[in-house]
């Protein structure tokens, strides 16, 4: 296969691929999405099947994304193009890489109006508007917020343009530089969390609930979410790894990459689940409150603990930088795609596929307050977006991948870019071809009688 060279730069060294890789993967996900679809799926069975996840299917996953990134140095729709044409693939394979500039433009859609929340919620704390408040006003706080729309849509227009003005400065300038900076800044303010966590003497709760697996409270649907979240958590299935992949020097090791973003993200998601519960527990709050868990619990904690308006403020900063290195990466694939499939520079692409999911973004604004009654199988604009990406997008984004890589892809290519035939490759090899399509396999049909 002949080499190629990225169109859009590459990334300084093997540790800046890691970093952005990880910014990519640590984001809401972790901090908003895990506690609450934990709390929702009754706790321990539901982290246990989520890891199983991650270590049977994500990694496996992950490593063959970032390969495939790599030997095709495109934007996901022709590196697919490119692949499938020296492999003498069917065609139809393509459509893989449309798949997952669809879903990123779709996840970002939303992503960037959960995140609008966590920057309104920065300034509120920071604000002391919590201060000595009760379960009610905090309540009564995030539901007035859900029920402004222009509110909602002035957080959610501000978000975009940030995660644009990044994604228009390129590969060194932009994406790189961001993660540099926010990376290493969210890991000690979640480390300061989870101290905080230790002090409310009943961490231990949270640690039982988060590790003691109790199978009664597992149903098919949540099976379903585990898988959808491990996917969505490491950023799989739609290009965004696939893209970064591209940008990734042609002598760094793709497993070991691949094991320390996967680590350092689950690491970030139980040490979010660790500093959220113990709050939550030691505050007598539902765990199972859904979306706003982090916005209508963790306001009451911050408004009456000591110097809760620094800590919560810190939490809420920590949770738009790490929204903010993860949008980046949904329309990374959408903007290499414009700029070399349809000639524009990297701002024109930029304008246009900013605008574009602007504009799908109201939707979700609007899912919140005026369009709260109107449901597509049962389920609000945002929900049915979020349940269509997450648990249907992306694992079916994640299956062809495997399936590609392992029973397509030429085992030569896979071997040389992998470091050759060792015990890892081979593992890696069966794993991709049989376990990962097997279990997403098994996942979607277990759900299929829930859905
Ligand atoms: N992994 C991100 C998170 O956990 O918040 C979300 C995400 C980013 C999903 C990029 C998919 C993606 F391609």
């Amino acid at each position: 296969m002949a080499k190629r060279q990225s169109l859009h730069g590459e990334w300084s060294s093997r540790w800046a691929f890691i970093l952005a890789a990880t910014g990519s993967a640590v984001g809401l996900g972790n901090i908003w999405k895990f506690p609450y679809i934990t709390g929702e799926n009754g706790g321990g069975a539901f982290v246990l099947v989520y890891l199983l996840c991650i270590a049977l299917v994500g990694i496996p996953i992950m490593i063959a994304e970032i390969m495939l990134g790599r030997l095709g140095r495109r934007s996901p729709i022709n590196t697919m193009r490119h692949l499938v044409r020296e492999a003498r693939a069917n065609p139809r394979w393509q459509y893989l890489g449309w798949l997952g500039v669809v879903a990123g433009f779709l996840i970002l859609s939303y992503y960037s109006v959960i995140a609008g929340w966590a920057m309104a919620y920065f300034f509120r704390v920071a604000s002391g508007m919590f201060d000595g408040a009760d379960a009610d006003q905090v309540t009564a706080a995030f539901d007035g917020l859900l029920a402004s729309p222009e509110v909602l849509l002035a957080w959610h227009t501000i978000f975009m343009l940030m995660t644009m003005l990044v994604v228009a400065r390129g590969v060194r300038a932009g994406l790189e530089a961001a993660v540099r900076l926010l990376m290493p800044l969210l890991f000690v303010l979640l480390a300061v969390m989870v101290g905080y966590a230790m002090s409310t003497g009943v961490f231990m709760d949270g640690v039982r609930f988060l590790f003691e697996p109790d199978f009664s409270r597992l149903s098919g649907t949540s099976v379903l979410v585990a898988m959808g979240h491990a996917f969505f958590t490491l950023s799989l299935g739609m290009g965004a790894i696939m893209i970064y992949g591209s940008y990734l020097p042609q002598n760094a090791s793709i497993a070991q990459a691949g094991f320390w973003i996967a680590g350092a993200d689950t690491l970030v998601a139980l040490m979010a689940g660790l500093a959220i519960f113990p709050i939550v527990f030691a505050n007598g709050l539902e765990p199972g409150a859904g979306p706003g868990l982090i916005f209508v619990t963790l306001p009451i904690a911050f408004g009456n603990m000591p110097a809760g308006t620094l800590f919560g403020a810190l939490f809420f900063l920590l949770l738009v930088f790490a929204a903010w290195s993860s949008a980046i990466s949904l329309i990374e694939p959408a903007v290499t795609h414009l700029v070399e499939d349809h000639g524009q520079s990297r701002i024109q692409a930029c304008v246009k596929a900013g605008l574009a999911t602007w504009l799908l973004g109201i939707g979700t604004v609007l899912s919140f307050n005026w369009w709260a009654d109107i449901k597509v199988f049962g389920k609000t604009f945002f929900d049915a977006l979020d349940f269509l990406t997450a648990n249907i997008m992306l694992p079916l984004g994640g299956l062809f991948i495997a399936i590609f890589a392992g029973w397509v892809l030429s085992r030569r290519d896979s071997e040389r870019e992998l470091g050759g035939d060792h015990l890892g490759y081979r593992l890696w090899h069966f794993t991709v071809r049989y376990v990962s399509p097997l279990a997403v396999f098994v996942v979607f049909l277990r759900s299929i009688e829930v859905i």
